[in-house]
């Protein structure tokens, strides 16, 4: 085992910078004043999220009152569904997402087949695509609300949000009622451009800890205007749609890292291309039975997912973990429950290939000494995974 562990499932999450963490300090020591107080210690605090909350809008092409600040990308995308929902139901009971989306956008529509929604789980093609004019079909009288992922978390597929939102405004024209739209952009943001107006959306979902913040903490990007029945109600907090206490050490450790993660971005991507297309070069040349799950090149460009045949994905990662390399099999739910990902059967893998996954996700302070290890130590780890009959799949 190497004495220091390579870490290559930053899209799990991500290592929170130094810089960061500084930023944070004096919100969790000195200055620990509730924004809502009039005293000093308050005024402070109110100025560092008033502060935080126009440097992360001028990045994001969003209006300081368009962001709701949230505890991750989990509330974000439950407030996006079931708000938004819930608001718009005197129009309509129909909802549209896609079958690839992340677990809080799936079980928060399944959530509200409970009060009376209809729900068009929509297919996608063998790289993770949305047919665009196959969604349009799917639009009825009853249609409010469509979600979206931007970058799925698993096979990192980029989804062309702009072209379709401009598409569901035209449809919704013609039913003559709004249709909200939602994409959750947390696997975007921090490393592929997202402007949130240049995108058109109406609901935009972000978590800090893809993008080298805090655990945590997220925001809902919240079109001007759009309905909206909060959540969370109680001390009227972010404009009423949030209510809590704000976490103010979280709220600027994300501003920071959103900032940060903006500096020589195009670089930072260029690197973790060169990086990622490396592996799976590497990885297709080296392992016989192994395929690449996505596309080639519209992926997130820290993004690799393999399946591979005849072995289980398991051994592989625990075998990785042994040797000082973490990686993951896809989302973390389902690596938990070792159940085959929705996202690789979506796809159309086998059971057996949506069980073997294997998911490498880059940072920038990735090596190419580190991906050189990695490809040396995974074939052999499957060598030997194949050489042992109980570990091979039946
Ligand atoms: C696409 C996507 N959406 C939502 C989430 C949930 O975000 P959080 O961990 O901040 O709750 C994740 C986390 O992996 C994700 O990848």
């Amino acid at each position: 085992m190497k004495n220091e562990q390579i870490y290559l499932d930053h899209a799990a999450t991500t290592p929170l910078r130094k810089e960061v963490l500084d930023s944070m300090m004096p919100f969790l020591e000195t200055d620990f004043g509730n924004p809502s107080a009039l005293y000093q210690q308050g005024q402070i605090a109110r100025k560092a999220v008033d502060e935080s909350r126009e440097l992360m809008g001028g990045i994001l092409g969003a209006r300081v009152g368009e962001i709701v600040i949230t505890s991750g990308g989990t509330e974000s995308d439950n407030a996006a569904i079931k708000s938004s929902a819930l608001a718009m139901r005197n129009f309509g009971n129909h909802i549209i997402t896609s079958q690839i989306e992340h677990e809080a956008v799936l079980n928060s529509c399944e959530q509200l087949i409970d009060f009376g929604f209809d729900i068009t789980f929509l297919p996608v093609d063998c790289q993770g695509f949305i047919n665009t004019e196959d969604l349009i079909k799917e639009i009825r009288s009853e249609t409010v609300l469509i979600s979206l992922m931007m970058a799925n978390n698993e096979i990192g597929t980029i989804q062309p949000i702009k072209d379709i939102s401009q598409k569901i405004k035209l449809e919704s024209q013609k039913i003559g009622h709004q249709i909200i739209f939602h994409t959750d952009a947390v696997q975007c943001v921090g490393s592929l451009d997202v402007d949130f107006r240049d995108l058109e959306v109406d609901l935009l979902s972000l978590s800090a800890h893809k993008f080298q913040g805090p655990r945590g903490v997220g925001a809902l990007l919240i079109k001007r205007n759009t309905p909206f029945l909060p959540l969370m109600t109680g001390g009227g907090q972010e404009r009423d749609r949030r209510s809590g206490t704000e976490n103010v050490a979280g709220i600027v450790g994300m501003a920071k890292a959103l900032q940060l993660s903006n500096v020589n971005k195009d670089l930072v991507n260029k690197n973790l291309i060169v990086l990622r297309d490396r592996i799976i070069k590497g990885v297709l040349n080296s392992v016989e039975g192994s395929v690449l799950n996505g596309h080639p090149t519209q992926r997130l460009p820290n993004n690799a997912n393999f399946s591979f045949e005849s072995v289980e994905g398991e051994p592989i990662l625990l075998g990785l973990d042994f040797a000082g390399i973490s990686a993951s099999s896809g989302s973390a739910c389902s690596a938990s429950v070792n159940k085959p990902s929705h996202v690789l059967l979506a796809i159309g893998r086998s059971n057996e290939l949506a069980q073997s996954a294997l998911r490498v996700t880059l940072g920038p302070s990735n090596t190419e000494e580190e991906v050189e290890y990695f490809l040396k130590t995974l074939p052999e780890i499957i060598n030997k995974l194949k050489s042992m009959p109980s570990l091979q799949k039946s």
